[in-house]
């Protein structure tokens, strides 16, 4: 069976719904998740899924899959099933290196790190240093040069592999440096994808840069890389933002004809910008949006101080009513990484709720857990680099 590879125009027939729009380029409108489930014709993770995922991992599951960040999937049942037959899958996952490293990037690189220590499976990474050469300039976007976008991508995984990760098991595909891996199987795929398919699922214009449209075909290939070099199938899972999907909807469609397994794919909801946008990204114009890895407790506290929170008008009200933590960016921090407990997280939640908890407390609450974490990531920045160009394919040092 094939995936659709067509979404429908986001809400075309449905007025009365608030309009949203999310591509690998442009995250638009308030998200909302069940009608993106059903666009894109992926599987909730739900409570069994959830359950088996425990008896697998141990418990208490990882935040970020315990509470619904990863929220939808293609395809993970039946990397479970293969593991739990002795045929372990690898990861993948990739950054695309347009600006410095944020809270939200490390999200699936979180997920990784913990699959590869729960389970001892590899993990491929992609730079993709060309696709941000190829898309800067657009949407407002500022120009960046190759030189640039291959900076980036560097000082990105910097910070990126501080999450921790067993430099045996890891592999970076850094698109510019290892393109002669890359570009047989580019090629493979990409003679399987007609103009029309690209732009159904992106979609692209007539005056969008043909490198552009090749540029699908290599965000494919990390997905096949390892089955083409052992000559056999091996399993790919991909925790990815629920944003990327649209490429490997096209990597699922050409995997059977290229004779690789289509890959799974493990979807995390977007993290919230400080700035109440519905994605945390990092314009030169909103940098407040964001907490950089690189921020400093000065930094820390003036986002956190202004940041968009589901608290009411007046501290009055709050008493009585309670705030509303789904709405809250604050709320999503905690959520995501700042309060690793389940208990501490249910007490946060239950105070935000019933007014106990106001706003100001809450976020007073959470500046030094950023900063501790923040200084704790610095520091390993120096131990990443000394086995970042040994894990690059290509580079001159491997
Ligand atoms: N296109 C992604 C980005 O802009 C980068 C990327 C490449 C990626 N391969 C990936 C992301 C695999 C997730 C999974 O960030």
């Amino acid at each position: 069976m094939t995936d659709p590879v067509d979404p429908p125009e986001p809400h075309a027939h449905h007025p009365a719904q608030p309009a949203f729009k999310v591509t690998p380029w442009e995250v638009k409108g308030k998200i909302d998740y069940d009608r993106l489930r059903e666009q894109f014709g992926t599987s909730p993770v739900d409570a069994p899924l959830l359950a088996r995922l425990e008896r697998l991992l141990g418990s208490p599951l990882h935040p970020l899959l315990a509470r619904e960040i990863y929220i939808t999937h293609r395809d993970l049942p039946q990397v479970l099933d293969s593991y739990e037959r002795g045929d372990p899958f690898f990861l993948y996952t990739g950054r695309g290196p347009s600006g410095d490293i944020h809270l939200a990037h490390l999200i699936p690189f979180e997920l990784c790190a913990y699959l590869q220590r729960k389970l001892g499976v590899d993990l491929w990474i992609q730079v993709t240093d060309d696709e941000k050469f190829l898309f800067s300039g657009a949407g407002g976007r500022h120009d960046l040069t190759l030189a640039d976008t291959y900076k980036l991508g560097r000082d990105n995984l910097l910070d990126l592999l501080t999450v921790g990760f067993d430099p045996k098991k890891t592999h970076i595909l850094f698109d510019t440096v290892s393109i002669p891996t890359l570009y047989p199987l580019a090629l493979e795929v990409a003679k399987r994808v007609t103009f029309s398919t690209a732009k159904a699922v992106f979609g692209f214009k007539n005056d969008n840069n043909i490198g552009s449209i090749f540029f699908t075909a290599i965000q494919s290939v990390p997905a096949f890389l390892p089955s083409a070099r052992a000559h056999r199938p091996i399993p790919c899972l991909i925790p990815c933002g629920v944003d990327q999907d649209p490429h490997f909807r096209i990597t699922r469609d050409v995997a059977e004809g290229l004779g690789y397994p289509k890959p799974a794919l493990l979807h995390n909801r977007m993290l919230p910008g400080l700035l109440g946008d519905e994605k945390m990204s990092s314009s030169a114009d909103r940098r407040d949006n964001a907490i950089f890895l690189s921020d400093s407790p000065k930094d820390v506290q003036r986002k956190i101080s202004h940041a968009f929170t589901g608290g009411r008008a007046t501290v009055e009200e709050q008493r009585r009513l309670g705030a509303t933590p789904e709405v809250c960016s604050v709320w999503a921090l905690w959520r995501s990484r700042f309060a690793p407990e389940a208990k501490e997280f249910e007490e946060i939640t239950r105070t935000c709720r019933s007014g106990e908890l106001l706003c100001g407390e809450c976020k007073a609450r959470l500046v030094p857990r950023v900063d501790a974490f923040l200084a704790q990531q610095k520091e390993k920045r120096a131990e990443v680099e000394k086995w970042i160009d040994s894990a690059i394919e290509g580079a001159p040092h491997k």
